[in-house]
């Protein structure tokens, strides 16, 4: 094992190698279809829902605006004056319906998922009575954003959402969601992973030069424990934060608490790795905040489905621990060659890599919006099982926990 002052040493050529860092990109390889415009290549349609649907929930809450699962609002607005929208629907690839499934907050601000499916299914029940589209298909070319933690599962403690399952109207849609973990019943085939909403004018306002040297070798601010929900332990993460706090927190290397100081955002742009391990579900902020500040994201979450995956080479710019191995991190990242970790970093400095994951307003080419619709571009053309024949049922409308058939 290096001592502490070794690494200083290697931190110190890092970062001066850092000072004169240069973009790399991947050529030829998935990194390049970040930059392709989606204009041309679909045509969206938007319902036309009653305002309870959307925008009087966001009138009774704002702070729905600013919490991890904005990206469900954020997206509507985007698509309401996007270049893809038509208005009419006969030429339409995609039907779009906006709806804040999850702009329900507790007075602490987290939301709640119960009411989802109710309305979910009221609007369902909307737009295929209104308009001949759905029964057309039954929502296979329908897409909805459900970024809550479980996605369409709704629910936030996993044993509950894996009961549940995909709420069964939403069985045939394309999901465009947060959550991804393989094999996984939350996880539709062919849905979209998305990054979780991260503020972006918060975070530019937090840049600091790119050349400051990155003194922190591993950084981390979060839980380790989560004592309320999870008394006896093991359960929260699956135990690979509880094993990051005791095998580390005396460990020089790692700069890791529970406190989350005003310069968290300054701090990461300092720190060579940050750590992203799962809590509840395997994805959160810190994904979308390691790319964005230039800091190595580890990524500590088996199975984990990545934003846009087919587009960002994440192997390429992370490191993947497995949850086992979280005691032997130290070991794993100090024998990270510096060759390796210089050109994750000069990856990272790829503008493009830093747009997809945020949605910023104005939107601006290639940023998280853009990358929903290359992904959905990327579903087309429909294939032959998505029309089903005059009269053909699929989706059964009373199945599911009988308490999502009260009307919302
Ligand atoms: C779609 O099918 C349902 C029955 O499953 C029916 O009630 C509804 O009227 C149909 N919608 C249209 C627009 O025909
Ligand atoms: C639909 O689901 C309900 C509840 O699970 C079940 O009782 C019913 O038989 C199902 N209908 C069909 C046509 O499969």
């Amino acid at each position: 094992m290096r001592t502490f002052s070794m690494w200083v040493v290697a931190v110190f050529a890092l970062w001066t190698a850092a000072a004169e860092q240069k973009i790399e990109r991947i050529s030829g390889s998935a990194g390049d279809v970040l930059d392709d415009d989606p204009v041309g290549r679909l045509k969206v349609y938007i319902y036309e829902l009653p305002s309870k649907y959307n925008k009087k929930l966001l009138q009774k809450d704002p702070r729905c605006l600013t919490h991890m699962f904005a990206a469900e609002i954020f997206m509507h607005r985007f698509l309401l004056s996007s270049p893809v929208r038509t208005l009419n629907p006969e030429e339409a690839d995609w039907f779009y319906t906006p709806i804040y499934p999850t702009c329900d907050l507790t007075p602490t601000g987290l939301p709640l998922p119960f009411k989802s499916p109710r309305m979910m299914r009221s609007s369902i029940q909307l737009i295929s009575s209104n308009w001949p589209y759905w029964n057309r298909t039954e929502g296979a070319d329908h897409f909805f954003v459900v970024p809550h933690d479980f996605g369409a599962c709704f629910h936030y403690q996993e044993e509950k959402a894996v009961e549940r399952g995909i709420l069964p109207l939403l069985q045939r849609a394309t999901l465009v969601q947060t959550f991804g973990q393989r094999n996984h019943v939350c996880l539709n085939e062919g849905s979209i992973t998305i990054p979780p909403y991260a503020p972006p004018q918060k975070m530019q306002a937090h840049h600091i030069p790119q050349d400051t040297p990155r003194s922190i070798f591993v950084y981390f601010r979060g839980l380790f424990y989560d004592v309320n929900n999870d008394p006896e332990g093991g359960y929260y993460a699956r135990g690979a934060r509880a094993a990051v706090w005791e095998n580390f927190k005396n460990n020089h290397l790692f700069d890791i608490s529970t406190d989350h100081p005003i310069t968290y955002y300054e701090d990461m742009q300092r720190a060579i790795f940050c750590l992203c391990p799962l809590g509840w579900a395997p994805w959160s902020p810190r994904l979308v905040e390691a790319v964005v500040f230039g800091c190595i994201p580890v990524i500590i979450a088996d199975d984990i489905v990545l934003p846009f995956a087919d587009a960002i080479p994440w192997e390429e710019i992370g490191v993947f621990v497995a949850e086992k191995d979280v005691p032997k991190l130290d070991t794993i990242l100090t024998s990270i060659p510096t060759e390796v970790i210089l050109r994750k970093q000069r990856l990272l400095a790829n503008p493009s890599m830093k747009r997809a994951m945020l949605f910023p307003q104005p939107a601006q080419p290639g940023d998280a919006f853009h990358q929903i619709l290359n992904g959905l571009a990327r579903k087309l053309p429909h294939d032959k099982t998505t029309y089903l024949k005059q009269g053909e049922k699929v989706l059964n409308w009373t199945s599911g926990p009988v308490g999502d058939l009260k009307p919302w």
